[in-house]
């Protein structure tokens, strides 16, 4: 299916690299708001550059991967709806849970498809994790904790600003990471609760303008528990506010007859570990089966991709994400009104990806 880029910035690579792996994407146009940005990518991967308005007219583009900034998430997707075009956007879904909904009733009013990253779960580790759970390895899940704790992107990104504003945060940036892949895991989620702080109201560029102060308009602490439908309680802590820490696992599950040490959401690979109570005397490490082991950002669009060829439906899609959007701005609710939160939304069990594909191939 021919895919138009809009946001032509620093994940953009990501995706135009790994896409080739998937013979049923083929990027033909990109756009951004900075011309010079849509220019440059246009060169490096050989695709024609156009206007914003210029690429959501164009009748021959069917897919806009939206790869703007959480804040023109809703807006460039919102857009590509009304132009007739299938969207599949970067993490969050939206800045709050009215924009995502308002995303899928367009999408189902217009018959198109949403998709959303992250798609970091269609990796090695978490199909392994997802089907050792499935398998009943570790018994019924009781209980985990879920921790990303750093000190918030300034350190590397050339313009960080974004992450401080609504929409941004330890939350809405990598809580896409967290939740998913325990939703994958576990199901959907029921409830939270949640303290919530931050550190300070005003942070400095590192890297690029070193010393330029930016607005922190959101909390960058946030402890949370969720309740599953399933039962298991999770311990979900990202913060922005902490230096330096003494090791921890990104994920670990707790289960009625064994523990698993799930990788990092934020990666497609990672050591999986287990435990199983009168089997193992210490930690044993899972044999991983499945293909997609590297950076494969972009395998989340291709399985959408092949959804629509195949009438059938895709992993990352815009009810999971929405569902996800929901938890985390119930999480923000939860700690705000100092009350436990139900969640409303929820989404039905992702299809785990078959072994024994060869690359390129979903199912
Ligand atoms: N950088 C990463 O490593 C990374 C990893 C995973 C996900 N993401 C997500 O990808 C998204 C983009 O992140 P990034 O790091 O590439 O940001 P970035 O700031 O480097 O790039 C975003 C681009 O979008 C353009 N843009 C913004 N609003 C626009 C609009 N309305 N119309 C057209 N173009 C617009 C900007 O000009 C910019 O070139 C974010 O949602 C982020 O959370 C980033």
């Amino acid at each position: 299916m021919k895919v138009g880029l809009i946001g032509c910035g620093n994940i953009s690579d990501a995706y135009l690299k790994n896409a080739k792996v998937f013979p049923n994407l083929q990027f033909v146009a990109c756009a951004d708001i900075r011309e010079d940005a849509a220019r440059e990518k246009a060169e490096k991967y050989g695709l024609r550059h156009l206007s914003v308005a210029d690429l959501l007219a164009d009748p021959g583009i069917e897919i806009v991967l939206n790869l703007t900034t959480p804040q023109s998430h809703t807006e460039v997707d919102r857009m590509a709806l009304e132009a007739g075009k299938h969207i599949y956007s970067e993490k969050p879904f939206g800045l709050d849970a009215e924009a995502g909904k308002e995303i899928l009733k367009l999408a189902e009013k217009k018959n198109l498809r949403t998709g959303c990253a992250p798609d970091t779960f269609l990796g090695g580790g978490h199909q392994t994790c997802r089907k050792l759970i499935d398998d009943g390895l570790i018994g019924r899940v009781v209980a985990g904790t879920a921790f990303m704790l750093c000190h918030g992107h300034e350190s590397w990104h050339p313009a960080p600003a974004f992450y401080y504003l609504k929409g941004g945060g330890p939350l809405f940036d990598m809580g896409p990471y967290y939740i998913t892949a325990l939703v994958n895991l576990l199901g959907p989620v029921k409830k939270v609760v949640a303290v919530n702080t931050r550190s300070t109201d005003c942070r400095k560029g590192i890297r690029v303008n070193a010393g330029k102060t930016f607005p922190v308009e959101v909390d960058t602490h946030i402890a949370a528990v969720l309740e599953f439908v399933s039962g298991a309680v999770i311990t979900l802590i990202t913060s922005f506010d902490v230096w330096k820490h003494s090791g921890y696992s990104n994920i670990e599950l707790y289960g009625t007859e064994g523990s698993l040490h799930v990788p990092d959401p934020n990666t497609f690979n990672g050591e999986i570990r287990f435990f199983k109570a009168g089997l193992t005397s210490n930690w044993a490490t899972a044999e991983n089966p499945f293909i997609y082991n590297d950076n494969m950002r972009s395998i989340g669009l291709a399985d959408m991709a092949k959804g629509i060829e195949e009438n059938r439906p895709h992993r990352c899609s815009g009810t999971l994400a929405y569902h996800v959007l929901d938890v985390m701005c119930s999480i923000i609710r939860a700690g705000k009104e100092d009350r436990a939160v139900a969640i409303e939304s929820t989404c039905g069990r992702i299809a785990p990806l078959p072994i024994g594909l060869k690359n390129g191939e979903l199912d």
